[in-house]
């Protein structure tokens, strides 16, 4: 794709389809600022009633541990302003990880549950991180990991200019049995990872090269993100 206008643009068609055909689908969200495009085009469809998001509901990937949902560093912070406010999504249909809650083995275990109770994941959008995380699953996560709470590399805090140490994460497992999977990476940062994710070795030394064995899943890349892999340069 063109630039990071172009991908965002292209994930909110793959939902604005996904929801016409299954007005209460069951979205997996990331926060990032490879995100942010793609959430201001699903709001221009919201507001040109191309998309109706009141029997959506969504799950959010992570949280940092220690931020509760209103703390103005936390993930569902960045997600309400970016996208929850500015959509007609029911508060009641949003599913977040609360990094304030202490017992974090239950908010962990409950999530799992309600993402079953859910009838699973239809569309999970993912980014990346330039160490090949998705959600927080970092270098190291096995495929089999669930929704738990994770150390963030120094890297992870440097890169997103954060206090905290920890996070609360959907698992690699959690998210491979999501239906579809949609990745977004944008910016020349992120091309030495894509070429390790499509075609390094699959292994936990680079956590997003799992989402090869999926069998429905996207990579959409920008010019620049897209610039080490051969047929696109
Ligand atoms: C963050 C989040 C991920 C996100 C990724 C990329 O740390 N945990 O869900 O997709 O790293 O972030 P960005 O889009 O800001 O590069």
């Amino acid at each position: 794709m063109k630039n990071s206008e172009a991908v965002g643009k292209y994930a909110a068609e793959i939902v604005a389809k996904q929801i016409s055909k299954k007005k209460n689908s069951v979205l997996g969200l990331a926060s990032g600022r490879t995100a942010i495009p793609f959430y201001n085009w699903l709001v221009k469809y919201y507001n040109t009633g191309r998309i109706d998001f009141s029997n959506v509901k969504t799950f959010n990937l992570d949280e940092y541990y220690g931020a509760g949902f209103w703390d103005k560093n936390s993930l569902r912070n960045f997600m309400q302003e970016i996208f929850f406010n500015r959509v007609n999504l029911k508060d009641k249909n949003i599913n977040f990880l609360d990094g304030g809650e202490k017992n974090w083995r239950e908010v962990c275990k409950n999530y799992e549950g309600e993402i079953r109770k859910s009838g699973g994941i239809d569309l999970q959008i993912l980014g990346i991180g330039r160490n090949g995380h998705i959600g927080f699953n970092e270098p190291g996560s096995s495929q089999k990991s669930k929704t738990r709470k994770v150390k963030l590399s120094s890297m992870t805090r440097k890169v997103n200019g954060i206090k905290y140490k920890e996070a609360l994460t959907m698992g690699i497992s959690t998210i491979l049995r999501a239906r579809k999977i949609v990745l977004l990476a944008t910016g020349k940062h992120k091309s030495e990872i894509m070429k390790q994710v499509l075609y390094g070795e699959i292994n936990s030394k680079v956590p997003a090269s799992f989402l090869r064995k999926h069998g429905d899943i996207i990579f959409i890349m920008d010019r620049e993100a897209a610039s080490q892999i051969k047929r696109f340069k």
